[in-house]
């Protein structure tokens, strides 16, 4: 297999590969098919993540251009920005991050906790920004810098998950306390590098799994769109053609916007723990997780299929929203 990825500088971060370990009472309870879960919460970075694995490879552009500032944009509660943050702090870079109240929240817990607090003890400058002209006024002030795009999703950010198909590919069948095949993969979608990379790697490493990309942030329609483009972008850039299928984008579990919860989310994120003892989020993960225990319930997916839970990280959500932390048992 040509290593596609050799010509882009790449800065170290996360522990990598991460843990795929098994799911049997989570598999049990959802009464279906054999589930794995692939940990990048467990991507190392100031409480892991997805961003993480995006990260080492838009970090190494940023430091081979010279840049010494890298800006960032997201929601306040962005995990994204938490990671570029740690990740600028771990590179000797200056972090400017341009966050904006995308989710109808605005209590102090919100705005105070979570990922937004570790911001500022990452280093990393907060600006909450309202707006086009509140952020071009930010960009200006803030001078010459690297850009990175909401979610780390250009198509160099996507390298980083074109890597982790290749990872999971290696991972498949290796020894006895790995799957021997994988047929699904279910995982948070919102600016779609994340599947974007998985679709790719996976193709270009011969894994014919189907990629369930679960609605966070917009629509099906929109967040397809977002995903043919940066396929197409990340694609041309690796030299790899786009594969026909290996990809389906669901937005049943999307609730009334981003960022709010719903009981199926809520459902999901209790069960991991109680099942697994994992912590999902209630904005990404959780609703991600509330996918896969509907695909399994509706049968979408087989009882005899083998399926993968990518856990893209974002615990830090769970101490803003405690109504889905305390409910009794
Ligand atoms: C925890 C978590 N999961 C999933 C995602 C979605 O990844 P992507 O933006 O690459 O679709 C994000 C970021 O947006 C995230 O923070």
């Amino acid at each position: 297999m040509i290593d596609v990825l050799a010509p882009f500088p790449r800065y170290p971060l996360g522990h990598l590969p991460t843990p795929l370990e098994p799911a049997p009472r989570l598999g049990e309870a959802l009464g279906g098919p054999e589930i794995w879960i692939k940990r990048d919460d467990c991507t190392g970075l100031a409480l892991g993540g997805n961003k993480t694995r995006k990260l080492e490879f838009l970090i190494g552009r940023a430091l081979a251009e010279g840049h010494d500032t890298v800006v960032t944009f997201g929601a306040v509660q962005s995990n994204h920005a938490r990671q570029t943050a740690a990740a600028c702090a771990r590179a000797g870079l200056r972090c400017e991050l341009l966050l904006s109240r995308s989710v109808p929240r605005g209590d102090t817990l919100y705005e105070t906790s979570g990922n937004v607090l570790l911001d500022g003890l990452l280093g990393a400058r907060v600006r909450i920004v309202d707006g086009l002209d509140d952020t071009v006024k930010a960009l200006e002030e803030i001078g010459p810098a690297c850009v990175i795009p909401p979610g780390g999703s250009s198509a160099t950010g996507a390298l980083g998950y074109v890597a982790a198909g290749l990872e999971l590919a290696a991972q498949i069948g290796r020894d006895p306390g790995l799957p021997d095949r994988v047929d699904r993969v279910v995982v948070a979608t919102s600016t779609t590098g994340t599947a974007a990379g998985l679709v790719l790697g996976l193709a270009h490493a011969g894994v014919a799994a189907t990629v369930e990309a679960i609605c966070v942030y917009e629509p099906a329609d929109v967040t397809a769109a977002s995903l043919d483009a940066l396929l197409e972008e990340t694609a041309e850039l690796i030299g790899v053609p786009v594969p026909a299928g290996g990809r389906q984008v669901r937005d049943d579990w999307f609730g009334p916007g981003y960022g709010v919860p719903t009981p199926e989310m809520a459902e999901a994120v209790r069960l991991f723990a109680r099942t697994e003892g994992v912590l999902l989020d209630p904005v990404y993960s959780g609703k991600a997780a509330a996918g896969l225990a509907g695909l399994v319930r509706a049968g979408v997916i087989g009882a005899d299929e083998t399926a993968v839970f990518w856990h893209t990280g974002g615990s830090p959500g769970l101490f803003v929203y405690p109504e889905v932390v305390r409910e009794p048992c």
